[in-house]
């Protein structure tokens, strides 16, 4: 095994360091006061105790941390923000990340074309400040293909060109971005074109395979005999960054792309390795998404890939310690002592929330050359039904995992997890910490299978009732929890309560306990600055604003009072969109918003005849089709997001 990597950041201008605003973000005060120690105290029962060291703490600003005029619920095929509020299309797929090639709106660009524009369906974003709040780095990931979109024709003809462009649309997206104007109305953001450090992350871009699992014989494969060597990053959801300035993609359902006619084996079967995948065609031209003949191809995915944005010739790392699953992103918190505390989700029914902890200070890590997420330990969470929760280490030396090498642990985190006796969750998704508080958030999306007669499919064991932290069964509408530490996010054991029911809290049948607007299936989560607290929803095409989501609109993000808990509507999507993607220039004057899938097929796939049926956002009716887009959202009197 080894844990040193050379992954020295050499920038392609002149920027300032990340490590300000790095700074500024792992020490902001979290705005978690007496509102919600009296609240957590309650819930805590017998390790009320540990509350004494979450500190009442004061807000960034003077005025009120939901300043906006809330929004009602739309169905419109556009974005809606408050009054004194602009949205603006930045980037939307097919668009240049450099000087061109330019979209054409028949779909009918090239493979490589296409890897020299911005990809598909845009999820998880981090801006990367070069100048403070007026130029910087904008890396989004691109989570998924909607292949009939991707071609004038459809998926009609399936051929080399269609897989690899496919494949394009795929990975991450690097665009250099700048202010123009002062600020308020005067000012908008454009894309930097040329770019030194624009650059599309693909499908195919070599990456290294690096920690502990590298060079293990399960990641060999015909075409990388060393196991070390892997073509591209697959199904990017959310993401992460590091104190030292790196992005974290993190491959979510890689499994999708895979086709096993055979017989699965019992690791294919626990990761979701079918014979009819997600529906994707590549394996019809592509060895290695053929498992039968390539075997370990789908172990070389499942993990959280590490990349350098200003370095446009840096090769991406997938970080194997820090497990294999369907990551849903890996949110970086640094302890009082500087070892990173990493924590991220697998995002499927009745899957675990995981955390990674370095086995040294970051800093001290790479001095001595050592990347801080190739040496530490993974964790998975068990919270009990009394309120307190522990981290369940996942190491060969927890007796639960007697006669697993840490290998076997890190290829098959699911299984080890299962072993260990973690909390089986309802689809965990985004993940968010309040520094100052110690206090982490996440989304559970939903989970319809949850006290459902029925079996699991990757564990072969019956459907798991409610309990203390999933308690309600058939969890249509999801829910948002917390835990917290006593004096640091390293602590093995935490305090954990409920911030959210999902749902109508109009509707006593929702059991909502949502304060303020309604909303379902919470997906994308993020703390600013400031301390607000940003929601976003992720309902599934087929249920948008029908059946038990009749009168909840389209897909929308919220903002809360983490305090309060006032949660108060903030953006309406355009047509059968998903809100994914969220962050904040420092000066929280900007906010870039992923707008995902406008215009999917709400009931199975699209009609390449017809690709403006369900949606024609963002370009109206002079464009050719649906395009996901990163949107910036500026207040026109200057002031912050959400004021
Ligand atoms: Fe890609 Fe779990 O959302
Ligand atoms: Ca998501
Ligand atoms: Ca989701």
């Amino acid at each position: 095994m080894s844990i040193i990597d050379d992954d020295i950041i050499s920038n392609c201008s002149d920027n300032e360091t990340f490590q300000d605003v790095v700074d500024a973000r792992l020490s902001r005060r979290g705005v978690l006061g007496g509102g919600l120690a009296a609240a957590v105290t309650a819930s805590l029962g017998g390790v009320g105790s540990l509350l004494t060291a979450v500190p009442a703490s004061a807000k960034h600003e003077k005025g009120p941390l939901l300043g906006f005029q809330g929004i009602p619920v739309s169905a419109a095929d556009e974005v809606v923000v408050p009054a004194g509020y602009t949205a603006k299309v930045l980037i939307r797929w097919g668009d240049p990340v450099s000087d061109g090639p330019t979209f054409i709106p028949d779909a009918s660009n090239s493979a490589y074309e296409q890897a020299w524009q911005w990809g598909m369906h845009n999820d998880g974003v981090v801006y990367f400040p070069i100048h403070g709040s007026s130029r910087g780095l904008l890396v989004q990931n691109h989570e998924y293909t909607d292949d009939v979109l991707l071609f004038p024709d459809g998926t009609a003809g399936w051929n080399q060109e269609k897989t690899d462009k496919s494949l394009n649309a795929h990975g991450v997206g690097i665009i250099e971005i700048t202010k123009q104007g002062r600020r308020g109305r005067g000012s908008h953001w454009r894309v930097e074109r040329p770019s030194c450090y624009a650059r599309r992350i693909t499908g195919m871009t070599p990456m290294r395979i690096g920690g502990p699992a590298a060079g293990d014989p399960r990641l060999m494969t015909s075409a990388d005999p060393t196991g070390r060597v892997v073509l591209g990053t697959l199904n990017n959801c959310a993401m992460g960054y590091t104190p030292w300035g790196t992005y974290l993609a993190c491959e979510e359902n890689f499994n999708g792309y895979f086709r096993k006619f055979g017989a699965q084996t019992v690791l294919e079967r626990r990761y979701g390795i079918t014979a009819a995948g997600f529906g994707y065609l590549w394996h019809e031209t592509d060895l290695r998404f053929r498992t039968d003949e390539e075997p370990n191809e789908p172990n070389r995915f499942g993990w959280v890939v590490e990349i350098d944005p200003f370095d446009p010739n840096s090769t991406p790392v997938k970080r194997t310690a820090l497990g294999r699953l369907k990551h849903e992103g890996a949110w970086v918190q640094e302890a009082r002592d500087g070892r990173v505390v990493v924590y991220t989700g697998d995002d499927e029914q009745f899957e675990y929330i995981y955390r990674y902890v370095s086995r040294l200070p970051w800093r001290k890590a790479r001095k001595q050359g050592i990347n801080p997420l190739n040496d530490g330990t993974l964790f998975v969470a068990k919270f009990n039904a009394d309120g307190t929760g522990e981290w369940l280490p996942l190491t060969p030396s927890n007796p639960t995992l007697a006669g697993w090498s840490l290998n076997d642990i890190l290829i098959n985190t699911r299984g080890a997890a299962d072993a260990a006796g973690a909390t089986k969750m309802d689809r965990p998704e985004w993940i968010d910490t309040f520094p100052e508080s110690l206090t982490a958030i996440a989304t559970l999306t939903n989970n319809s299978a949850r006290g459902v007669a029925g079996t699991n499919p990757r564990t072969l064991l019956p459907n798991d009732p409610p309990d203390a932290i999933n308690p309600r069964a058939r969890n249509t509408y999801g829910h948002i929890i917390r835990w917290f530490y006593a004096n640091d996010f390293s602590e093995p054991t935490f305090g954990w309560d409920i911030f959210a029911l999902g749902g109508d809290p109009a509707d006593p049948a929702h059991g909502s306990t949502i304060v303020g607007d309604k909303f379902g299936s919470p997906d994308g989560i993020y703390v600013a600055p400031s301390g607000r607290l940003w929601i976003q929803t992720d309902v599934s095409g087929s249920t948008i604003d029908t059946g038990a989501y009749a009168g909840f609109g389209n897909n929308q993000m919220l903002c809360a009072d983490p305090v309060t808990r006032e949660t108060r509507r903030f953006l309406v999507g355009p047509n059968v969109c998903e809100i994914t993607g969220v962050t904040v220039t420092p000066d929280e004057k900007t906010m870039f918003v992923g707008i995902q899938h406008p215009g999917e097929a709400p009931t199975g796939v699209n009609d390449p005849a017809n690709p403006k049926r369900y949606s024609s956002w963002p370009d109206g009716p002079e464009g050719g089709r649906p395009r996901s887009s990163c949107v910036v959202i500026t207040k026109d009197d200057g002031g912050n997001i959400g004021s």
